[in-house]
């Protein structure tokens, strides 16, 4: 197993990953020659810095198939696959084109979690490469439970999208319809709606979503809940980027707010090891 410095919060890093003065990335596998014809896992981030961490990735990978090893690519959260469909004639397919290059640079597979255009767990292939994606759903939910401490919990999802993370807990997804780009060089498409008309008077509410960005999601889906009367309002995703000040904000409007540590934060409770050991990937 070869592990990424941007990972040492999990595991001990064995890539060496260094800046050139001019801020061009440096990467080195010690002892790539003797993974020849064997298949490796290699944990890397992909965020954040996405731009930067995506390269690293593919002078790792093709460091690695310039040696004859079978990298499999284990990034647990998948920049650019919110862009895996065309608004407007002339934009970039980027969640395409990104998983292109991996191939290309020598990944045999991708093992991340909660990939979002994939919308479910399990295996696909997009651009040419092999995607498994694992779902951190189940464990969100029971951390939730934890939490609650016994107490009956309702699990709604924000949106049809992470409509598979609520499958078998009742099932319930708000519904939200986006608008067109908002105005100036940041790139973000509006929330024009987000409702849901569910009975949620006095019960305990996780609402559940693939990943928090902006916040703006999870914010109108909490305000949403908390009109309903619910007793309790917990926020939890796979992903925490928290951008926009989104993690303190949350915290003022609901009781709990927690991630896993697919990306690190302060509020990583629930952790991916487990899973990729469950799974055999390490
Ligand atoms: C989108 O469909 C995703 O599932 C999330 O709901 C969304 O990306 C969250 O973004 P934000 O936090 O910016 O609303």
């Amino acid at each position: 197993m070869l592990v990424s410095p941007n990972l040492s919060d999990i595991l001990n890093p064995n890539i060496d990953i260094k800046v050139f003065p001019d801020g061009e990335s440096y990467v080195r596998v010690p002892g790539a020659k003797e993974l020849s014809g064997k298949e490796v896992a290699v944990l890397h981030r992909l965020y954040p810095d996405p731009d930067k961490s995506i390269f690293q990735a593919l002078l790792i990978l093709d460091t690695l198939r310039k040696a004859g090893a079978k990298p499999a690519l284990v990034s647990p959260y998948l920049p650019y696959a919110r862009q895996d469909k065309l608004f407007l004639e002339g934009e970039a397919l980027s969640s395409e084109v990104l998983c292109r290059m991996l191939k290309l640079a020598g990944a045999e597979r991708l093992i991340t979690f909660d990939c979002h255009f994939m919308k479910k767990e399990g295996k696909s292939v997009y651009g040419g490469l092999e995607i498994e994606s694992i779902s951190m759903g189940p464990a969100l939910v029971e951390h939730a439970r934890k939490i609650v401490d016994g107490e009956e919990l309702d699990v709604i999802s924000p949106d049809a999208g992470a409509s598979y993370l609520v499958e078998g807990h009742g099932g319930k997804s708000m519904k939200k319809v986006r608008g067109d780009y908002v105005e100036g060089d940041e790139t973000y498409r509006k929330i024009e709606k987000l409702e849901g008309d569910f009975d949620v008077k006095g019960r305990n509410v996780l609402i559940l979503d693939d990943m928090i960005s902006t916040g703006g999601t999870m914010l109108r889906a909490v305000d949403n809940i908390k009109k309903g009367g619910a007793r309790r309002v917990l926020c939890a995703a796979t992903h925490g980027l928290f951008l926009k000040g989104s993690l303190e904000k949350l915290k003022i409007s609901c009781d709990s707010v927690f991630v896993s540590d697919s990306i690190p934060s302060a509020v990583s409770e629930v952790k991916i090891m487990p899973l990729l050991k469950e799974k055999g990937i390490i």
